[in-house]
């Protein structure tokens, strides 16, 4: 059997090993399997660059962050698009598909990965995919790999960060990542002990994160943490059309700029940006890392192909991809973690 592997879209922590549990149990079922690395996600299918690569290859790799075999963004919407050579990019992939004579495709990627995932299966193309991404927002899982590891890092900065704040009686805005969803800032925060969680889910009223702030002044307590989404908008941005709302930049900055001139405190904003993709996977990912790649690799064997791999409280399952193709996993703002976070006296702006 000839199966190609790939790792699409943004980085992060686990991808490692995901390949090394796929890998095992491919080459534990089929000692004789040809396994493709293919460079850079869709780039390399598209380009057809890949290497073979043999069980050694996986090997010391488990706690790795990256990818070894590289990874690119290639938007969906560029799929179908017409090229000067009167072809287009799903095209191609499907080609060097059958070119090189691959059974399978195991494609690791996040939401705009799964939407070409789709497309490749459509066309008739053999696929089993898993889900990554640090912003846990993979329709049909419970969870993604990398965000536990995303949440490990976000939690230390909101740690970190208390006892500057603490010591200079400041407040300090974190923005986080998640430009669509807030898991990791709503997460990161309640474990971090954030005074107010900023989500786009929720857009926010300025007065309101005031009123949190000046509350615990009162209180005696003269710093407060605010952690914010990248993509957390107020309630007057939030009705701005969408190619305006699409402009809005660094929302910590401006939010911080704001605060800056309207408290009677000194206001500072943090922004870690990447790192929060960066190195080792916590084991709790290298645990869902290794499940995920095992059932996928299942999935191969037994020719079980259109799904992506997910968890579903503790099993994991393979979902249809035609149930998680362009579907988007976001906070309900009637969810119980919302409601947690408001009982732990948590402004979120509302
Ligand atoms: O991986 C998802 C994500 O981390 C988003 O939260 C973030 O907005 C985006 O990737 C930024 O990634 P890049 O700068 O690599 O395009």
């Amino acid at each position: 059997m000839k199966v190609g592997l790939l790792t699409s879209g943004g980085d992060c922590q686990g991808l490692n090993a995901v390949l090394r549990g796929v890998a095992k149990t491919l080459f534990g079922y089929m000692p004789n399997l040809e396994l493709y690395g293919i460079l850079d996600g869709y780039r390399g299918l598209i380009e057809n660059e890949w290497r073979k690569m043999g069980p050694g290859e996986f090997s010391g790799i488990l706690r790795q962050g990256g990818t070894i075999l590289g990874t690119s963004r290639q938007p969906f919407k560029e799929m179908q698009t017409l090229n000067e050579n009167n072809t287009n990019k799903l095209d191609m992939m499907l080609s060097n598909y059958k070119k090189n004579g691959f059974d399978a495709l195991v494609i690791i990627g996040g939401n705009g990965t799964h939407k070409t995932a789709h497309l490749l299966s459509q066309n008739g193309a053999n696929v089993v995919t898993i889900p990554k991404t640090i912003d846990n927002d993979v329709y049909g899982t419970d969870l993604t790999f990398g965000f536990d590891s995303a949440v490990e890092k976000a939690t230390y900065v909101i740690d970190a960060i208390h006892t500057t704040a603490a010591s200079h009686g400041r407040v300090f805005v974190v923005e986080l990542m998640g430009h669509k969803v807030g898991w990791i800032t709503l997460c990161a925060g309640i474990a971090g002990g954030a005074d107010v969680i900023l989500i786009p889910e929720i857009p926010y009223n300025l007065e309101h994160v005031m009123d949190a702030i000046e509350e615990r002044n009162k209180q005696g307590k003269k710093f407060s943490i605010i952690a914010i989404a990248e993509g957390a908008l107020t309630k007057e941005e939030a009705e701005l059309p969408k190619k305006e709302r699409n402009m809005l930049i660094e929302p910590g900055n401006r939010l911080a700029k704001i605060l800056s001139q309207r408290l009677n405190q000194d206001v500072r904003a943090i922004v870690p940006g990447h790192l929060q993709r960066g190195g080792d996977p916590t084991s709790t990912d290298r645990l869902l890392c290794s499940r995920f790649g095992a059932m996928a690799g299942e999935l191969v064997k037994k020719g079980q192909f259109g799904n992506m791999v997910a968890l579903r409280g503790n099993e994991i399952i393979a979902v249809p991809l035609s149930e998680v193709a362009g579907k988007l996993k976001v906070i309900s703002p009637d969810s119980q973690l919302i409601k947690h976070a408001q009982l732990l006296g948590i402004s979120l702006g509302i």
